[in-house]
C-alpha cells in the first residue's frame, strides 16, 4: 500500500504495527509430541531463532519460560523496542534485533541453531527475501534441526486472491493519503460490499467469497492491513513449498497443528481411502488439502529425518509430560476438525482429564498406565492428548530440572 512504503520496508505494511499474538505453533516443545507420535527424531533444543517476530509475544513467552537461548529479528522497530522492553523485564537474556532479514541473516555472530521457526511470514515476503531465509536455513539450521514454517496455501486461499487484489487496487488507486492505511482498508472493504451488492457474475460463481468479505469487516485492522495489504503475498502449494525448501536441505516431517493428525475429524471414509492409496509425501499432501480446502499450513521440517524404531518411540512418547491449563471443573472440551467437531467419546475423556484435574505435569508413560485399568489403549490416550493439546486445554510440559533451571536464570 502506498502509504505503507518507506525505505527499510521493501513493501511491508510497516505504517501500522502488528497485533499483540501469542502462537504456540511456535513453541519447540510442541515439536516433540508432533515428530514423536510420527515417529521422527527430534533434537535436545537448546538454541532456536525466531525470524519476524512480530511484537515479540511468543518469543518471550518461550524465552523466559524456559532454559532455550533465543535470537531473532523483525525490521519493524516499534516492535522490536517492546520485544526488547519484555526481554529485558523477563530477564530471559533473549537476543532481539530490528534487523532486516537480509542483515540479520549475514551477521557472523550467531550461532547454528536447533531450531528456526517464521509464522506469518513466508506468505507476505519477496521471493528475494525467501531466497535469504533459505540460505539461512541450509547454513544455520544444525542437522538434525527442526524448522517450524506457517504460509497460506491453496486451494483454501484460491477463490479469494481476486477478493485481495481488488482491495488492494482500491487502496492504491482509489485512496488518498490522507485516509492513512486504516481508512484505505475501510474504504476498500465498503466498495467490495458494493461491488458484491450489485451480484457480479465472480460472486455468485464463488458463493464462499461473499462470507470471506463479510468476516473481514469485523477483524481487526492492524491484522488485515499486514494479512491483505502488503505488496508481496503469495499463497503457495506445498508442492511450491518443497520445491523453495529443497535448497535448505529440509525434509517435510509433519504437522504444528495436532487436530491434523486426527483424520475422522477432517477427512470421510471415502477421502482416507483414497488417500491411503497414495504414496506418503508431496502429492498425497496436495490430495489431502484439497480434501479439507487447506488454507493455512502449520508445518515441521526436519534437516535429516531419522525415524524411530517402535521401542524408541514409545519409549520417547511415554516420558513427554502435558498439564492440563483449564480447569477440570465444567469444562467441556470441543474439538473442531475442517469436517466437522469431533465428537468426544466421555468414556475416554473424562477419565484422562480426571487424572489431570490438579493441573499437574503428568507423563505420557504414566496417564498409560492409569487409564489401563479403564480399558483405555494407550493409542486412545495419544490421540485424546492430540486433540486436547490442539484445542489449548493442554500444553506439553518441561520436565522438574528444566522447570528449576529456568527459575533460577531469572531469579538473582
Ligand atoms: C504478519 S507479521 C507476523 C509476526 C509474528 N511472527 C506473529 O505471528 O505474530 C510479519 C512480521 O514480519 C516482519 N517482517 C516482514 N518483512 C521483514 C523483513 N524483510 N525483515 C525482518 N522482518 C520482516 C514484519 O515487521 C512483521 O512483524
Amino acid at each position: 500500500m502506498n502509504g505503507g512504503v518507506t525505505d527499510w520496508t521493501g513493501g511491508y505494511v510497516a505504517d501500522v504495527n502488528y497485533i499483540y499474538g501469542y502462537y504456540p505453533e511456535l513453541n519447540p516443545m510442541r515439536a516433540q509430541l508432533a515428530l514423536c507420535s510420527a515417529g521422527i527424531v527430534t533434537p535436545n533444543i537448546e538454541v532456536a531463532c525466531e525470524l519476524g517476530f512480530g511484537q515479540g509475544l511468543s518469543i518471550n513467552l518461550h524465552a523466559a519460560a524456559s532454559d532455550v537461548e533465543w535470537y531473532g529479528t523483525d525490521f519493524n522497530p516499534a516492535q522490536a523496542a517492546f520485544a526488547q522492553q519484555l526481554a529485558q523485564q523477563a530477564k530471559s537474556h533473549t537476543h532481539l534485533f530490528d534487523q532486516s532479514f537480509e542483515a540479520f541473516c549475514q551477521r557472523l555472530d550467531l550461532p547454528d541453531f536447533d531450531y528456526i521457526g517464521l509464522h506469518g511470514i513466508w506468505s507476505w515476503i519477496s521471493n528475494k527475501n525467501r531466497a535469504v531465509l533459505v540460505d539461512f536455513i541450509q547454513r544455520k539450521l544444525k542437522v538434525g534441526g527442526v524448522l517450524y514454517i506457517s504460509y497460506n496455501t491453496y486451494p483454501g486461499w484460491a477463490a479469494t486472491v481476486p477478493l485481495r487484489e481488488l482491495m488492494l487496487q482500491h487502496a492504491e488507486f482509489m485512496g488518498s493519503e490522507k485516509q492513512g492505511v486504516i481508512g484505505k482498508i475501510d474504504a476498500a472493504i465498503d466498495f467490495a460490499e458494493t461491488l458484491f451488492a450489485v451480484n457480479p457474475r465472480f460472486a455468485s460463481d464463488n458463493p464462499q467469497v461473499g462470507a470471506r468479505l463479510k468476516s473481514l469487516k469485523n477483524q481487526n485492522r492492524n491484522y488485515l492491513a499486514h494479512e491483505y495489504f502488503n505488496r508481496d503475498w503469495s499463497p503457495m502449494s506445498f508442492a511450491q513449498i518443497a520445491q523453495w525448501l529443497a535448497e535448505a536441505k529440509v525434509q517435510y516431517a509433519g504437522s504444528a497443528h495436532y487436530q491434523d493428525y486426527i483424520d475422522n475429524i477432517n477427512l470421510t471414509k471415502a477421502q482416507q481411502e483414497l488417500l491411503a492409496s497414495l504414496p506418503s509425501g508431496s502429492f498425497y499432501q496436495t490430495v489431502r488439502d484439497f480434501c479439507v480446502n487447506q488454507q493455512f499450513r502449520r508445518d515441521y521440517w526436519v534437516k535429516g529425518v531419522r525415524k524411530l524404531s517402535a521401542l524408541e518411540k514409545r519409549e520417547q512418547l511415554y516420558e513427554i509430560a502435558v498439564v492440563l491449563t483449564q480447569l477440570r471443573a465444567g469444562f467441556e472440551p470441543k474439538i473442531v476438525g475442517s469436517l466437522s467437531e469431533a465428537k468426544i467419546q466421555p468414556a475416554i475423556f473424562n477419565p484422562l482429564l480426571d487424572c489431570l484435574a490438579d493441573n499437574k505435569p503428568k507423563q505420557l508413560g504414566q496417564l498409560v498406565q492409569v487409564l489401563k485399568n479403564q480399558k483405555i489403549t494407550a493409542a486412545q490416550v495419544l490421540q485424546a492428548v492430540l486433540l486436547l493439546s490442539g484445542s489449548g486445554a493442554l500444553q506439553c510440559a518441561q520436565d522438574e530440572a528444566a522447570i528449576q533451571s529456568a527459575r533460577k536464570k531469572r531469579i538473582p
